[in-house]
């Protein structure tokens, strides 16, 4: 696809070389995202960050990504504190947002809302997450993780073995996920999921007809074995016609370290998009795995903001300008991978 002036809503708009000149870009941004270097390409310019649904990640770090590049944040979370609740359109809201700014992200609770808002709008809208559909950024940066994981074992994403674990069925970062990994070859799925929770049958054919092997687990040992990669999901309570309804499958898949040295192959790299569940009733991914060195999920929330700067950067069309732009930092940085001293 071409991105320049483009809106990013599904994954499906890419095809492999899209999602690799994306990884090249996200490569690129390292040092910017690491305070090496800071540039101000995008000095001047304003992302409207609209996330009608609850936020930490996805909004924080396009907010990072958009400020490292040089540009300016305005906030609107909750819809409650917007005029959505006054009963607005998403047209007008649209029409009106996009001549505050240069480019919208937006989040909501319903499938295919930030299509619709993308129709009215006048400036490209990046989807960070609508209802159980799709969450196309959370998937890039899943996949770049994936890769750079397997790379330090000298392998590529082609030929993967992948475990995809809970909430399949309302998991739109699973969902998107699926999408992106059908333009490789040769992968392997382990479906983990209780029998109601599997992945909508769609995915699962398109997955089946860009020749992947999948396999589908009800519960979790049998799943996670001779895999590379662990992919944990949360329930996604929200999403359940009824709360008595979601709480059926709390706690109902818990990988933790015993788990894990008993059943997965030594190298096995465990992700989660986040947030995990941490109430003693959820843990789908326990804390005791914190200290293992092949939890990758903060590489991952790191990783979120080297793929929003690509996507920014694509999007407003300064991918060649970004060093022209570059100045050295002249503040205290810390390592990140360290832990301060008092
Ligand atoms: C995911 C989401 O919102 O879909 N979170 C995120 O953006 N990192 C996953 C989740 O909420 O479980």
């Amino acid at each position: 696809m071409k991105f320049v002036g483009h809106h990013i809503l599904s994954v499906s708009q890419f095809d492999r070389a899209d999602v690799e000149q994306i990884f090249d870009v996200a490569d690129h941004m390292r040092p910017y995202a690491m305070r090496k270097r800071i540039t101000r390409v995008l000095e001047g310019a304003i992302v409207s960050n609209m996330f009608f649904e609850p936020s930490t990640r996805t909004r924080v770090s396009f907010g990072s990504a958009f400020n490292l590049l040089g540009g300016e944040v305005r906030e609107t979370t909750e819809v409650k504190a917007s005029a959505l609740a006054k009963g607005e359109s998403l047209y007008d809201t649209a029409r009106v947002l996009s001549g505050y700014s240069d480019v919208i992200v937006m989040r909501h609770p319903e499938p295919g809302s930030v299509a619709e808002f993308a129709q009215a709008s006048r400036v490209p809208v990046i989807n960070g997450g609508d209802g159980s559909n799709e969450h196309p950024s959370q998937a890039l940066l899943d996949l770049y993780t994936m890769r750079q994981e397997l790379q330090a074992q000298d392998r590529s994403l082609d030929g993967l073995r992948i475990a995809l674990i809970g909430d399949l069925k309302y998991g739109r970062a699973v969902h998107s996920l699926c999408k992106l990994l059908c333009l490789y070859d040769d992968i392997s799925l382990h479906l983990v999921s209780p029998p109601e929770l599997e992945i909508p049958a769609g995915i699962a054919d398109d997955l089946t007809a860009a020749g992947h092997q999948i396999e589908v687990f009800h519960s979790l040992e049998p799943g996670i074995h001779e895999v590379d990669i662990l992919y944990v999901t949360r329930t996604q309570e929200e999403r359940f016609p009824s709360q008595d309804e979601a709480n059926r499958y709390r706690g109902l898949f818990r990988l933790n370290q015993s788990i894990y040295t008993q059943h997965c192959e030594p190298n096995t790299v465990i992700m989660h998009p986040l947030p995990r569940d941490s109430r003693a009733q959820a843990q789908e991914l326990d804390d005791d795995l914190n200290q293992n060195p092949n939890l990758a999920i903060f590489r991952q929330t790191d990783n979120g903001v080297l793929v929003r700067m690509a996507l920014f950067a694509l999007v407003l069309d300064v991918v060649d300008e970004v060093d022209n732009h570059a100045k050295p930092v002249t503040w205290f940085t810390a390592k990140r991978n360290e832990p301060l001293r008092p």
